[in-house]
């Protein structure tokens, strides 16, 4: 695989956190996904997570400097661990982070400052009725009805703009997220040699 730096992009349910385990341990990439990271916070009660679980629980985002700071510690590591030549992860996949605009520069100057542009955007699409149906049979505490229709109207307002922001930088390529797991990450392989 040529493509090492990659963010995954898309609704609620889309299929991001699932594809992207998957891709990252077959890829050896460290996979890093703010919502597992938030939601690692909220089970140990730190106070982190106790200031992101009432707005995770509305289905709002939290703070941009909260996410960033937790972006940041966990990309200067792997970066610093690499140029040890310590053995591990050989590249990175981000899952659920940018999520506006203002999260997207501050990434952008973070890669710069640590030389490791993105190689790939993948912006995984489907349509409204199966990521509810997705995600009313998972349960997660912000899975219910109410709380996924406002995730989805954040998502359109906040995120949907970065599909144009990595498309003007020529990084963004779609797949389509519906059919099986094992049918979505062959269309997901294809696209990073
Ligand atoms: P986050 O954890 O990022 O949730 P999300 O974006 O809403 O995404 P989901 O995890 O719901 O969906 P997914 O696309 O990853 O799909 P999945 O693979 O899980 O964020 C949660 C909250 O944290 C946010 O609302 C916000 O409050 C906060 N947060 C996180 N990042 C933030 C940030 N950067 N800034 C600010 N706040 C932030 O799949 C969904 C279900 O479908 C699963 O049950 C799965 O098994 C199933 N499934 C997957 N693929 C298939 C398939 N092909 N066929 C059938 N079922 C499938």
């Amino acid at each position: 695989m040529t493509k090492q730096h990659l963010l995954f992009l898309g609704p609620p349910g889309a299929g991001k956190g699932t594809q992207a385990q998957q891709l990252a341990s077959r890829h050896n990439l460290l996979h890093l996904s703010t919502g597992d990271l938030l939601r690692a916070e909220v089970a140990s009660a730190t106070p982190l997570g106790l200031e992101a679980q009432a707005v995770m629980n509305r289905g709002e985002l939290v703070s941009d400097a909260l996410v960033l700071a937790i972006v940041r510690s966990r990309l200067e590591q792997q970066s610093a661990a690499l140029s040890r030549g310590e053995a591990g992860p050989c590249g990175w996949l981000l899952d659920g982070f940018p999520r506006n605009l203002a999260q997207a520069e501050a990434l952008e100057a973070l890669l710069n400052e640590l030389g490791q542009p993105i190689d790939l955007v993948v912006l995984m699409e489907l349509d409204d009725g199966l990521l509810m149906q997705r995600l009313l049979s998972r349960g997660r505490t912000d899975d219910n009805a109410e709380v996924i229709r406002h995730r989805l109207e954040v998502y359109r307002a906040q995120t949907e703009p970065l599909i144009a922001y990595y498309r003007e930088r020529k990084l963004l390529q779609s797949v389509a997220a519906e059919g099986t797991v094992d049918a979505v990450a062959s269309r997901i392989e294809a696209m990073l040699h």
